[in-house]
């Protein structure tokens, strides 16, 4: 893939509509964690790597990882990435596009036969949506060493575990402690995301840099009441569980709303036994809050638990709120960001700085390397979704800044 800027974006481009098109789902696009699509993305990213210059191979989790290597020994490593799993009934660009602006950049620098005083990776993280464990970030844990090993006894929905998922998909469960990468290697991972918001769009500029991502907490609440016979039970003598459960999800609603910044979502719920003449006994539901601020996010999730609380004590119902994954807020690195800001400024008038609601790898990745990220355009600010879609032109702005970036790294080694 040798060309120009334009010719990078448009085979970037070309390759998203490729990749949009391997999924676990015939109707949808839904590529999830070690999954048979994964396996299909994994092969066709990796073969774009080495045409680029990259030897490929993927780590005991099952990220995809492309070497563009200096002629120096023993060089430190500037990675860039992003994630190709999605979520259910996905966009084709939220992940996909990171990893593939990364390996244009590396495409450019092999075409021009640059060798940087640095290695570059490119990294295709193996799980930052966390759909088949209710986990995220799994990928990017593993480089950092804040994988729980105890999340490998979670069972998906079919019943199999992450471990016996990760042995299917030829990663080495027992091997993942090890993948962690050495702080003292790294000189940074800058990440390529779209923005799923809509600043860029009111600006009508194509890209901006990222200020922080914010934190996020993940729950499964689960409300336990009395299946009983639609007919024949009196309203008085109900313990019905969803209906307990439809009066917290108002109420997580009615806080958020109150609450400046804070956005709480109730994404996932099962009812049981499922039935139109059975009163729901049993209902499990998922929680997500995340707020810029950490304090403001603990706060709400701690009033969310007392109301739960409350409600199941009127109505009689079991509650049981468990945390399955946290995050803090984190600010991306202020020299790093500074880099990639004069990169922007080459192709762009104003450099937008924006705080992120959407987590990244790149919140996990700033616990052992300065990160920054820079953010595309994408229309309406759509996102999980697939009418998710961003301008051919911004995607080679998003190429050029992020070669600016490389380029002033190198410049300062
Ligand atoms: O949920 C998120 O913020 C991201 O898409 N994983
Ligand atoms: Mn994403
Ligand atoms: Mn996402």
């Amino acid at each position: 893939m040798s060309g120009s800027r334009i010719d990078h974006a448009r085979t970037v481009m070309q390759r998203i509509e490729a990749l949009g098109k391997i999924s676990d789902d015939p109707n949808c696009l839904t590529r999830k964690f070690c999954s048979p699509a994964m396996r299909r993305a994994n092969a066709l990213v990796g073969c774009w790597m080495q045409e680029a210059g990259m030897g490929v191979h993927t780590d005991a989790i099952g990220n995809l990882i492309g070497l563009y290597q200096t002629s120096l020994p023993k060089s430190k490593i500037f990675l860039l990435g992003s994630h190709l799993d999605t979520v259910r009934n996905a966009g084709k660009f939220d992940g996909p596009l990171g990893v593939l602006a990364a390996i244009a950049c590396v495409q450019q620098l092999d075409d021009s036969n640059t060798r940087l005083p640095f290695d570059i990776e490119v990294v295709g993280f193996a799980d930052e949506e966390g759909v088949r464990y209710q986990s995220t970030y799994l990928g990017s844990k593993v480089l950092v060493g804040t994988f729980n090993p105890k999340d490998l006894k979670r069972r998906d929905s079919d019943g199999i575990s992450m471990a016996e998922a990760i042995r299917r998909f030829g990663g080495k469960p027992e091997a993942i402690t090890k993948a962690r990468r050495d702080p003292k290697r790294l000189l940074g991972y800058a990440e390529v995301h779209i923005e799923q918001g809509t600043i860029l769009e009111q600006k009508n500029l194509s890209v901006g840099v990222v200020t922080a991502i914010a934190g996020q907490t993940r729950m499964h609440l689960d409300f336990t009441g009395r299946a009983g016979h639609a007919g024949t039970t009196p309203m008085s003598s109900r313990r019905d569980a969803l209906c307990a459960a439809a009066e917290f999800i108002s109420a997580v609603e009615t806080l958020a709303r109150r609450t400046n910044g804070l956005v709480a979502t109730v994404g996932e719920i099962t009812a049981l036994p499922g039935a139109s003449n059975v009163i729901p006994g049993e209902v499990g539901l998922s929680l997500d809050v995340r707020h810029p601020a950490d304090p403001i996010r603990e706060r709400a999730v701690s009033a969310f638990r007392r109301k739960a609380i409350k409600i199941s004590r009127r109505r009689k119902i079991k509650i049981s709120a468990e945390i399955v994954h946290q995050a803090v807020a984190v600010g991306c690195d202020l020299r790093l960001s500074a880099s990639l800001i004069k990169a922007v400024k080459q192709h762009q008038r104003e450099v937008p700085l924006l705080p992120s609601g959407a987590g990244h790898d790149a919140a996990t990745m700033a616990a052992i390397t300065p990160v920054a990220m820079l953010f595309v355009r994408c229309k309406g600010g759509m996102s999980h979704h697939p009418d998710e879609s961003v301008r051919l032109e911004d995607i080679r702005i998003a190429i050029s800044a992020m070669e600016g970036l490389i380029e002033g790294l190198a410049a300062e080694i």
